[in-house]
């Protein structure tokens, strides 16, 4: 049986104080929709639609380019109107799942359980509901004496009694394909709230004589609903500690799991040694033994094995390649890649160029748009001039070459195979292999000469 996803995204956020609507916020470097959408693609769902209402074009936006329905709800009257406006949208026959945009850490196996005891037991409804440690706010789940869900009602509209009830709607809900479209025809406003409520399609269900069954979520963390920064970063803080927990399992030394924050996902080797303060983003993949040290920060790279990077260090979009040593103080901007045993030292920084094999960078330089190859040195204090404040232009460094600590490199340029540079040059043709080549002016000595000094 195929299913629909349908993630409600109109509501307006109004506790968040911000001017952007609430789904799009981020949690761990993307967009907190992001990561329900991740969610349902795991379910392998044949349509995910997204109901928007609220700043829509903002969330669309967000969201762009991945292959998602969006749904505009143009008043927001309620879960259950939301789910109605989907109604012509919904491919015939496949069964809805109705997950929310602000609830982002429901994991894919959670709602898989709950699909299949849907499936398995035939019944119209499956809902997903958790023992709640604080009920208030939430709808309450009402079972008769056989323990069968017969309801749910919504705290505004709760008696005293079932106000006592701690077994709560998550509001995450499986509907039969057969069923929905009348189930959501029978929704009306007149409640407490005014509004079409989607749980209400229980109570509909159950008159019809329709098995509704509820599977409940014993980890109330993955149903928990974000609605202020303050839950934002309760909810990010959870999201780390699973990451981390998850490395930790697959064998990476994390110094100390409090002080790491992984806003994506590492692919970790064998013997890989994080220190403390480090800041993962986005797709990382670290190689075997590689060692990070404290206060790094890498986004979107892959380190290759047996390469250490020393603290403070950031690297970005880039690939490092195996035995290399990377900082303290390093950073290395997007396009770098770095091969076999290359050192890369304090207060560098490189962009958008390749160090090639046994090559040393080892202090204060810049390096950008530049090809070098292997067994280079660049000395302290060397510069690749590589724009002339219009266009960019590359250096090229061939194998051998020893640059002299501060140089100015002039590109376009090209060091050829073995140059030697003498300290303080400014390069502004191509040289001759092997050749030593300076441009510096000659020393001389003022004899006799005397320092001004003040009047006493
Ligand atoms: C809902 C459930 C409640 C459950 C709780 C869990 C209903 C009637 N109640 O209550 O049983 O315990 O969630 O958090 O469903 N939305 C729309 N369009 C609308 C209204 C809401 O897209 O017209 C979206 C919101 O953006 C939000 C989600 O639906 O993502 C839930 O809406 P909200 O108003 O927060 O529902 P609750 O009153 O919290
Ligand atoms: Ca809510």
């Amino acid at each position: 049986m195929s299913l629909s996803v349908i993630i409600l995204a109109a509501g307006q956020g109004t506790r968040m104080k911000s001017a952007r609507p609430k789904v799009i916020h981020e949690l761990a470097g993307k967009p907190m929709l992001q990561h329900v959408v991740d969610t349902g693609r795991v379910l392998q769902a044949d349509q995910i639609l997204v109901v928007i209402g609220h700043e829509a074009q903002q969330v669309e936006q967000a969201m762009r380019d991945q292959d998602l329905e969006f749904v505009l709800q143009q008043e927001q009257l309620g879960t259950g109107h939301a789910v109605m406006q989907c109604h012509d949208r919904i491919h015939p026959g496949n069964d809805i799942l109705v997950l929310y945009g602000d609830v982002p850490l429901i994991r894919a196996e959670t709602l898989q359980a709950m699909i299949d005891q849907g499936r398995n037991e035939n019944t119209v409804v499956c809902l997903l509901s958790f023992i709640a440690a604080n009920p208030t706010g939430y709808g309450r789940i009402v079972r008769n004496s056989a323990d069968h869900v017969r309801a749910i009602v919504e705290e505004k509209d709760a008696s005293d009694d079932l106000r006592r009830i701690n077994e709560c709607n998550s509001g995450i809900l499986y509907i039969q394909g057969s069923e929905y479209a009348e189930l959501l025809a029978e929704l009306d406003n007149d409640n407490a709230q005014e509004e079409y409520y989607l749980t209400d399609v229980v109570k509909h269900a159950v008159s019809r004589d329709h098995f509704v069954s509820a599977l409940i979520c014993d980890d109330e963390m993955q149903v928990l609903g974000v609605n202020n920064q303050a839950q934002l970063a309760q909810v990010e803080s959870i999201y780390r500690q699973r990451r981390t927990e998850e490395l930790m399992q697959a064998g990476v030394k994390i110094v100390d799991p409090a002080r790491i924050d992984i806003r994506g996902s590492i692919q970790a080797g064998r013997d890989v040694v994080i220190d403390v303060n480090c800041v993962f983003e986005g797709n990382v993949v670290l190689g075997d033994e590689v060692s990070i040290g404290a206060n790094c920060v890498i986004s979107d790279s892959e380190i290759a094995e047996g390469t250490t990077v020393l603290p403070m260090s950031i690297i970005e979009k880039s690939q490092i390649g195996p035995y290399n040593n990377i900082g303290p103080f390093s950073r290395v901007r997007p396009d770098t890649v770095t091969l076999d045993n290359a050192k890369v030292g304090n207060f560098v920084e490189i962009k958008k160029s390749t160090i090639g094999k046994g090559s040393k960078v080892n202090h204060l330089t810049y390096i950008g748009d530049t090809d070098m190859g292997s067994d280079v040195n660049i000395g302290a204090g060397t510069i690749t001039c590589n724009y002339d404040g219009a266009f960019k232009h590359k250096t090229i460094i061939e194998d051998a070459v020893f640059v002299g600590s501060d140089t100015q490199l002039v590109a376009p340029v090209r060091i050829t195979y073995g140059t030697t540079i003498g300290a303080g040059s400014t390069i502004t043709r191509d040289t001759e292999p092997g050749e030593l080549v300076l441009s510096r002016a000659k020393q001389v000595t003022l004899k006799g000469w005397t320092r001004p000094k003040k009047n006493q």
